[in-house]
């Protein structure tokens, strides 16, 4: 198939295009390179010959129609977004404009080309809607997210991430548009920019920060390995009903504070500091998150049943010992990504490369 992604210069689009081109399919790379997005993401890919990159933002639907009939897409997949819930909440406005106001201008470049095609050109085409188990709020102890639960999005983030989703209800009851909505839990793996959990304690850690960790630590993410998420996509592209919706989560739910430990002890085994000191040593309790849900996790039987998806990593802990190791072996991409204008994380990189 000939793929159209956007946010393909991100964390989980660029795993994606990856796996698209080891599969055989035709890509076309689109992304707006944010201060999140790096074209170091989209190197080294399996069949180049059938990528294409094109640098634009999703907002510019004139530049998107164009692409979309060039290269007579049959699925566009929309990764692009503003993805950190900090940010949304320091400043809510690009969340509104890329979410919102982007996912309404792909929505109309993808229903002007729909509109031109026939035959099986247009009963293939998808167009497939990356969102997130945020959207749903939160969780208390118990009870998961299904594709049947209610949207009550709690941070700016997730609030325009549902403002995007029901647009794309929309067009598909109103527009026939063959729409498809992915929502998914946390991913973790290669590539995740230093702000999110994960990276950003590993930097810290290596660089003999401080690591902090919101509240008590008490929060439950449930994470899924960003390559199962990315097959998941692929199968409801594949096998997936326009109109559908489908929740993709880990089964790995663990509170932050084991997170935080989990990648010290590994730490601790691999890298230990020189001081004889242990990572976790370095925790310290923050200030909490405004609005911070509690509790995320996700039933995916729908996908398993309907799609025949399944989970490759089933361990988390083992996904993220590969992680620790990723960003051990990839000090350069940290320290390129890190170093873009506008980025306010910074490490020690002499302490880093030691
Ligand atoms: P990311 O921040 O790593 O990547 C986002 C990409 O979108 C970047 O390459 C950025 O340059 C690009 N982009 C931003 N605004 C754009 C615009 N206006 N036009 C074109 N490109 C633009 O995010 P991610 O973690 O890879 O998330 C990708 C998608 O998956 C998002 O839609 C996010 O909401 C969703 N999601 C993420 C997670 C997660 O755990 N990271 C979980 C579920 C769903
Ligand atoms: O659930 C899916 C969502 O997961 C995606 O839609 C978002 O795009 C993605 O960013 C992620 O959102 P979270 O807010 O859950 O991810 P983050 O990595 O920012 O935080 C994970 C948890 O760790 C959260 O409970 C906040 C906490 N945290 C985060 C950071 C950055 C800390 O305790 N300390 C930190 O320094």
């Amino acid at each position: 198939m000939k793929i159209f992604v956007t946010g393909a210069a991100g964390f989980i689009g660029s795993n994606f295009v990856e796996l698209a081109l080891e599969q055989g399919h035709f890509v076309v790379s689109y992304d707006a390179l944010t201060y999140a997005g790096n074209r170091e993401n989209l190197e080294d890919l399996p069949n180049e010959k059938n990528h294409v990159f094109v640098q634009g933002m999703i907002q510019d639907q004139e530049k998107v129609s164009k692409l979309l009939r060039e290269h007579q897409i049959d699925w566009l997949v929309n990764f692009a977004a503003e993805s950190h819930v900090d940010k949304s909440i320091s400043g809510p406005a690009p969340f509104v404009d890329t979410n919102v106001v982007g996912t309404f201008a792909l929505l109309s470049a993808a229903k002007t080309h729909y509109e031109s095609l026939s035959g099986s050109a247009k009963q293939n085409f998808r167009y497939l809607q990356i969102s997130t188990d945020e959207v749903y709020g939160t969780l208390g102890a118990t009870g998961k997210f299904s594709e049947t639960t209610a949207y009550q999005p709690n941070s700016p983030y997730s609030a325009s991430k549902a403002g995007g989703d029901l647009l794309v209800r929309a067009w598909f009851h109103t527009f026939n548009l063959p729409t498809i909505t992915t929502n998914c839990s946390n991913n973790y793996g290669p590539k995740q920019f230093p702000e999110k959990l994960i990276p950003h304690i590993i930097l810290c850690a290596l660089a003999g920060k401080t690591l902090p960790v919101y509240g008590k630590g008490e929060n439950i993410r449930d994470w899924i390995h960003v390559k199962d998420h990315a097959r998941g996509i692929l199968t409801a592209l594949e096998k997936g009903t326009p109109g559908e919706t489908y929740c993709f989560g880990g089964n790995s739910e663990r509170k932050n504070l084991n997170v935080v430990q989990a990648i010290c002890a590994e730490l601790d085994r691999v890298k230990p500091l020189a001081s004889g000191k242990k990572y976790d040593s370095l925790i310290q309790f923050v200030t909490d998150r405004p609005g911070h849900d509690f509790r995320y996790a996700i039933d995916d039987s729908k996908a398993q049943k309907e799609l025949g998806y399944s989970r490759q990593y089933t361990q988390f802990e083992d996904g993220l010992k590969d992680t620790i190791r990723w960003y051990l072996d990839h000090f350069d991409w940290c320290q390129k990504v890190t170093s873009k204008p506008g980025v306010k994380i910074q490490y020690d990189w002499k302490t880093l490369a030691k």
